[in-house]
């Protein structure tokens, strides 16, 4: 059983309220989607979610594997340690390190977070070494030794670096956007392998709506900071609601 459950959550600027949730839960489903047009406040749900971004008032918990996590007091940091990650809809960083190296530091404990212990050999275990490999194997970098250059290929290592850590619930903000297609299909491909294989869930933020139907199980429908209607797929395709706010029908 997995649980990330929201009770009146709010977040405003400036008093200008962007999101205001009586209640929301993420994680009875594999993949679950949360839609809605742009602004609607889906990246500071998720910013919210993953405390990055102090809410106005409510609470966050995440209930995994019959522990009951009060996210509200806990920084980002320890929210992933206990399992729950987030991917960026706009990528930063990655300019100063290696892709290897980026991985590296990603499975390195918090306490040994320097630069000097990323490149220092015996701080990873041969298994994470192994597993960095694999990944580098597996989806292609230029230059796997080299430093990610283009979009595509941060886009991608922000989803390597946030999968190596073996979430139990990953948060994915527009991952797909700037992939090219095969490398979206072979990232769908192993986070799909990863929910049946680690019981991982998935909550993946996306303007494909394709992609949507067709990976997810239960979708989110929020609007100017309110969630206006959830259900499977097909219900949320054919609500009347969903279809005037954002799909323009
Ligand atoms: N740091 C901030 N300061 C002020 N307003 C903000 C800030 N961050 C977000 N907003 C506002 O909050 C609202 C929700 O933004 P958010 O980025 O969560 O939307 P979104 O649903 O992710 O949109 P998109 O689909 O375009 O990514 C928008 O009106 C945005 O301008
Ligand atoms: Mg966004």
């Amino acid at each position: 059983m997995m649980n990330l459950a929201v009770r009146n959550l709010s977040k405003s600027y400036h008093q200008h309220p962007v999101l205001n949730l009586t209640q929301a839960s993420f994680g009875k489903h594999s993949i679950e989607g949360l839609i809605g047009p742009n602004g609607a406040g889906k990246s500071t749900l998720m910013g919210l979610l993953t405390r990055r971004i102090p809410p106005t008032e409510g609470s966050i918990i995440f209930e995994v594997e019959d522990k009951h996590h009060d996210l509200i007091p806990l920084s980002s940091h320890q929210v992933a340690q206990i399992g729950l990650v987030k991917t960026n809809q706009r990528i930063q960083g990655f300019e100063s390190l290696t892709i290897r190296d980026s991985l590296r530091l990603a499975c390195t404990p918090p306490t040994q977070e320097t630069l000097k212990s990323v490149f220092s050999k015996e701080q990873l275990s041969e298994a994470v070494e192994a597993e960095i490999d694999d990944y580098l194997s597996r989806f292609t970098f230029n230059e796997p030794d080299g430093y990610a250059r283009s979009a595509g290929e941060k886009k991608l290592l922000d989803i390597l670096r946030c999968l190596i850590l073996k979430p139990k619930m990953l948060l994915m903000d527009e991952p797909t956007a700037g992939l090219p297609e095969d490398v979206t299909q072979q990232v769908m491909q192993e986070i799909t392998r990863q929910t049946k294989a680690n019981d991982m869930r998935i909550v993946i933020v996306e303007h494909d709506l394709e992609l949507i139907w067709s990976f997810c199980e239960y979708v989110h429908f929020l609007v100017d900071g309110e969630m206006l209607f959830e259900g499977k797929p097909e219900d949320v395709k054919a609500n009347r609601v969903v279809a005037e706010k954002y799909l323009g029908l």
